[in-house]
C-alpha cells in the first residue's frame, strides 16, 4: 500500500480522491515527517524494555578518568531514550539525569558552522576523513594531509569551533549554546564542574591547538577555540534531550517536538555521512560493520544514533571502552537495531523482508 506524508490543512479534496483510490495517507505534525516502514511505538517500546532488561546489569568498560569530574558520575545510571520524527517518545531507564555531552557537540557545532559557512568551505577546512586513531591523537594531525582530519577527532573539532563567527568568543560560546538548546528543544546549560575539571587538565587539546595553528588550520585563536570547545563539551543534557537533538538530524533538521527548523535540510545527509564514518572514532568500522546506524559518541557516556525519516535512540551509560565509547550504550543501540531491523545498509530497513 502506498503511503503519503501530508501536512495538515493540505487538500482535504485530495485526500478523499487518494482514499477513493485505494491509498492510505498518514497525517503527520507540521513540520514532522515519518518513514512509512517505521516501526509502531508499541514495536519500539518493547525492544527498548527487553533491551534495558538485558544489558542494565552489564558492568563492561570503566568511566573516563582523564576529566576527573567524570570518574565521580554514578557508573550505575543507565537511561534509554527513542524519539520517533512525528514526536512520540519511549524509554526507559535514568531518562532525565543530566550528563556532559561532550564530543556528542561536535556535531551541532559541526551544523552550525554548515550554516554559516556552507558544507563545501567547512570539508575545504576541515576534512572528513576517518582517522583510525584515538580521539585525542597527536600523530594523526602530523600525520595526516589535511591535519585536522574531521570534525569529531579533537583537532578537527577545535578547528570546526574556530570557523564559527562571532565578535568575541563569550558571543561565540553563547551562540553555540542557543544552537544546541535549538536542537534539544529546551534551555541547555553549562555543567559548572565538568567545565572546570576539564578546563583545569586540557593540555592536550591545548598542545593540539598549537599544532593547528603550525599547519595553519585553525582559523581564530587557538586558546580562545580550546575554551570555547570545552564549554561546548561540558554542556548538561539529559537522554531525552539528546534523543531529541538526534531527531532532529533524522527529521531533516526540524525539532520533531517543537517544529523549528534548527538545521538546513541539505546539511543534514553530510553530518550524517561524518557520524557513519568518524562516529565512535577507532570504534567506527566496527560499529559501521555491526550496526550500520550514523551515531555519535562522548566520554560522558552518551551516545546518540540517528535513523534518517524514523527517530533516534540516545543512551546514557557512563562506563566506557578503550575508545572512548559508552560500552551499554553501544549494545543496547546494537540490539535494538537488530530486533528493529533498521540498519540501513539492510534492505529490512526499506521495509523489504
Ligand atoms: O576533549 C575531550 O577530550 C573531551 N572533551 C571530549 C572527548 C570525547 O568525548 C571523545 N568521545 N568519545
Amino acid at each position: 500500500m502506498k503511503t503519503i506524508n501530508m501536512k495538515h490543512n493540505a487538500a482535504l479534496a485530495l485526500v478523499a480522491l487518494l482514499m477513493c483510490a485505494g491509498t492510505r495517507v498518514v497525517f503527520t505534525q507540521t513540520g514532522t515527517q515519518r518513514s512509512p516502514v517505521a516501526p509502531s511505538r508499541d514495536q519500539v517500546q518493547s525492544v527498548i524494555n527487553q533491551a534495558y532488561e538485558k544489558f542494565k546489569s552489564d558492568t563492561g568498560g570503566k568511566n573516563a578518568d582523564y576529566i576527573p569530574a567524570l570518574a565521580q558520575v554514578d557508573s550505575k545510571l543507565y537511561g534509554v531514550v527513542a524519539i520517533t520524527t512525528d514526536g512520540q517518545m519511549v524509554s526507559d531507564g535514568d531518562i532525565d539525569s543530566p550528563f556532559s555531552i561532550q564530543s556528542i557537540s561536535k556535531v551541532f557545532s559541526l551544523a552550525l558552522a554548515m550554516e554559516e559557512l556552507g558544507p563545501d568551505q567547512v570539508f575545504a577546512k576541515v576534512g572528513s576523513e576517518p582517522t583510525g586513531r584515538p580521539f585525542n591523537s597527536v600523530e594523526a594531525v602530523a600525520d595526516m594531509p589535511t591535519h585536522t582530519g574531521n570534525p569529531f577527532v579533537n583537532a578537527g573539532a577545535i578547528a570546526t569551533v574556530s570557523l564559527i563567527q562571532a565578535p568575541s568568543a563569550d558571543a561565540k560560546w553563547q551562540k553555540i549554546l542557543d544552537f544546541y538548546s535549538k536542537a534539544a528543544g529546551e534551555k541547555l546549560t553549562l555543567l559548572q564542574d565538568v567545565y572546570k575539571s576539564e578546563a583545569e587538565t586540557n593540555t592536550g587539546n591545548r598542545a593540539l591547538a598549537a599544532l593547528l595553528l603550525k599547519y595553519e588550520r585553525i582559523y581564530a585563536d587557538p586558546l580562545e577555540s580550546v575554551d570555547v570547545y570545552t564549554k561546548q563539551c561540558s554542556v548538561g543534557v539529559t537522554a531525552k534531550q539528546l534523543a531529541v537533538m538526534g531527531a532532529t538530524l533524522a527529521n531533516d533538521g526540524v525539532n520533531p517536538i517543537t517544529h523549528e527548523r534548527v538545521i538546513k535540510k541539505e546539511n543534514v545527509p553530510e553530518i550524517l555521512a561524518a557520524m557513519t564514518m568518524e562516529g565512535l572514532y577507532d570504534g567506527s568500522g566496527g560499529w559501521a560493520w555491526h550496526v550500520g546506524l550514523p551515531a555519535k559518541s562522548g566520554v560522558g557516556g552518551g551516545i546518540v544514533a540517528v535513523v534518517p525519516g524514523k527517530g533516534a535512540i540516545a543512551v546514557f551509560a557512563p562506563p566506557l571502552d578503550e575508545a572512548g565509547n559508552s560500552v551499554k550504550a553501544q549494545k543496547t543501540i546494537a540490539y535494538v537495531a537488530d530486533q528493529l531491523g533498521i540498519n540501513l545498509f539492510s534492505p529490512r530497513s526499506v521495509g523489504l523482508k
